[in-house]
């Protein structure tokens, strides 16, 4: 299935230069949506995760039908102060100053399998410090899966050395 013709481009946003690589389009599809995550499913597969983490907000739109479609546990990873429970957290850099992401502290155990999943890396950044966090658990990483790349960004280059599963490529 042609995922690309399903995600829409939208200029400038949400500033002048960004092109903005849609998703709610390709949601709104329903084949397009059960493509992507039947296929994100088989290729994560064989990494043998136990449970998946997923980022605020669009992380959580794929990383759980991924983990029902696994039959694992799906673990928000959120941003600052929404999360109720005792909180592990890391700060990280954007392009401008610096950000913070949460997980509870109950969530995960030392030596579980992780999958990190979102819809899109770009910088790496987001991707990279949720990846500290679960290691700083002691999490066992084994692997990432993204709807979208865009790869003039190198974001993969900030990531640990573990498969990196994506299906769109910019
Ligand atoms: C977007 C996207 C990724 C992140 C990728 O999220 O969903 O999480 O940016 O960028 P990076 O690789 O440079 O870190 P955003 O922060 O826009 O939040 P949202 O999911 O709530 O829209
Ligand atoms: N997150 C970071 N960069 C993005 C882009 N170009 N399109 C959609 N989401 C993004």
């Amino acid at each position: 299935m042609d995922l690309q013709s399903l995600i829409r481009d939208i200029p400038d946003f949400p500033k002048p230069g960004i092109m903005f690589r849609d998703i709610t389009t390709l949601l709104r599809d329903p084949a397009g949506l059960r493509y992507t995550i039947d296929t994100l499913a088989e290729k994560t597969e064989s990494l043998g995760a136990e449970c998946i983490v997923g980022m605020e907000s669009r992380g959580f739109i794929v990383g759980a039908p991924l983990a029902y479609k696994l039959d694992v546990g799906f673990i928000p990873v959120r941003k600052p102060g929404k999360l109720p429970g005792e909180v592990h957290s890391i700060e990280y850099e954007l392009e401008y100053g610096m950000d913070c992401l949460e997980v509870h502290q109950d969530a995960l155990k030392p030596g579980t399998r992780v999958l990190i999943v979102d819809d899109l890396i770009a910088t790496g950044g987001t991707a990279g410090a949720t990846a500290k966090l679960v290691q700083q658990i002691g999490c066992q990483l084994v692997g990432f899966g993204f709807i979208i790349e865009l790869r003039d960004l190198q974001g993969r280059d900030r990531l640990p050395d573990v498969p990196i599963v994506t299906l769109v490529e910019y």
